[in-house]
C-alpha cells in the first residue's frame, strides 16, 4: 500500500495510515509537473482542495486505486474520470462542517462589526472608530442557500442571535425545513428579496456555479451582507465587486476567493470585505478528526474493504 500525501495533513492521520502498514510518502510542494512524474508508483493518493485531480494525472496514475479527498468537496477532483478507471473516492463529509459553520459565523460578525478594519487601525495606534459603525444580528432575516450539513448548523446557531432564518435548496424536504424551524423559499429571487444577510452552502457544481450573480444582486434589498464560506465561484466575484461599488452589497465575508492559492482575488481591493485564505475547515479537531478518518478510508479502500463512496 503506498500513499502519497500531496497536500498537508494532520500527523494523526500520516501515523494512522502508518500503523496500518502503508509506505507513505508527504510530499507536499511537489510541482503540477513532479506530481504527474511520481504518481504512476502509487496505489493511493491523498489532497485537499489544491491538487487537481484529472484526466491529466489519471493518465499517469497507472497504479491508482484510490484518491482520499481530506476533507468536504469534491470539486477539484474528477469523479467520472475515477470511475471510468475504477478508482474509488474517499472523502471526511462530517468531519470538518463544524469548523466550516463556526468561520461563517466568525466571518460574519467581523463583517458585521468591522472587527478587523478596528484591529487594524488601533494596531497602527490610532484609535478611531469612524466610519466603521456596525450592524446588530438580532432582528434581520439571513437567507440561507443550501441547507444541508453546515447550512443547517449555521441555521441553528443564528436562532440563537435572534434571527429570522430562510432558506433555499430544492432538494431538501419540507420535513427537515420544519425541523430545523426555517422558513423555505421556494424560489432563489424570494430569498434574494427577503434577506438582510446572504450566506451561501451549497457544493460547487454546474448548477451553483454563479448561482449569485448580478441578477441575484439586482433584486436584493440595499445594504445585504454576502458571506461565502463554501467554495469561489458560487458567488460571482465580479458581480460582487460591481454591487460592492453599488452599494447594493454593504460587505461581504468570504473564506475562499477566486485564484486560491494564489492571493490574487479582485475582493482584496475593497476595505468592505474580510477574506481569510480557505480556512474553514483549519481548526486543530477538524483536522485531526479529518486525517485520522481519511487514513482509515484510504487504508480500507486499499484492503477491498467497504467504503463510504464520495
Ligand atoms: P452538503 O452536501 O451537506 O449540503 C449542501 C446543500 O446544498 C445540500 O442540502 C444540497 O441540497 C444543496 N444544494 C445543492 N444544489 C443546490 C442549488 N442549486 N440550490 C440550492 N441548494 C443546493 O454540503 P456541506 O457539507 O454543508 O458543505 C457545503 C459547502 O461548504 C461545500 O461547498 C463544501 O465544499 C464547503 N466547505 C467549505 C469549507 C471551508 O473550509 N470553507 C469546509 C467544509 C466544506
Ligand atoms: C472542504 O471541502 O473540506 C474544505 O473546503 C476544507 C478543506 O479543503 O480543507
Amino acid at each position: 500500500m503506498k500513499v502519497l500525501i500531496s497536500e498537508p495533513i494532520a500527523q494523526k492521520g500520516i501515523e494512522k495510515l502508518i500503523e496500518e502498514g502503508a509506505i507513505v510518502d508527504v510530499k507536499t510542494s511537489l510541482t503540477r509537473q513532479e506530481l504527474l512524474e511520481v504518481i504512476g508508483g502509487y496505489d493511493g493518493l491523498i489532497v485537499r482542495s489544491n491538487t487537481m485531480v484529472n484526466e491529466e494525472l489519471y493518465k499517469k496514475a497507472t497504479q491508482l486505486k484510490v484518491v482520499g479527498r481530506a476533507g468536504n468537496g469534491v470539486d477539484n477532483i474528477d469523479m467520472d474520470g475515477a470511475t471510468k478507471r475504477g478508482i474509488i473516492v474517499v472523502n471526511t463529509p462530517e468531519s470538518n462542517v463544524v469548523s466550516a459553520c463556526e468561520l461563517t459565523i466568525g466571518l460574519l460578525l467581523a463583517t458585521c462589526r468591522n472587527i478587523p478594519q478596528l484591529h487594524n487601525r488601533l494596531q497602527e495606534r490610532v484609535w478611531d472608530r469612524s466610519g466603521l459603525k456596525g450592524i446588530e444580528l438580532q432582528g434581520k432575516t439571513v437567507g440561507i442557500v443550501g441547507l444541508g450539513r453546515i447550512g443547517s448548523l449555521v441555521a441553528t446557531r443564528l436562532k440563537s442571535f435572534g434571527m429570522n432564518i430562510i432558506a433555499y435548496d430544492p432538494y431538501i424536504s419540507d420535513t427537515r425545513f420544519k425541523h430545523l424551524g426555517v422558513e423555505k423559499k421556494e424560489k432563489l429571487a424570494d430569498l434574494m428579496k427577503a434577506a438582510d444577510i446572504l450566506t451561501v452552502h451549497t457544493p460547487k457544481t454546474e448548477e451553483t456555479y454563479g448561482i449569485i450573480g448580478k441578477e441575484q444582486f439586482k433584486i436584493a434589498k440595499k445594504g445585504l451582507v454576502v458571506i461565502n464560506c463554501a467554495r469561489a465561484g458560487i458567488v460571482n466575484e465580479e458581480a460582487l465587486g460591481e454591487a460592492l461599488k453599488e452599494k447594493n452589497v454593504a460587505r461581504a465575508g468570504i473564506d475562499v476567493p477566486e485564484g486560491e492559492p494564489q492571493a490574487t482575488s479582485l475582493l482584496l481591493d475593497y476595505e468592505n470585505v474580510i477574506i481569510t485564505p480557505h480556512a474553514g475547515a483549519d481548526t486543530l479537531e477538524a483536522q485531526d478528526n479529518v486525517g485520522i478518518t481519511i487514513a482509515q478510508e484510504v487504508v480500507s479502500a486499499l484492503r477491498g474493504e467497504m467504503v463510504p463512496n464520495a
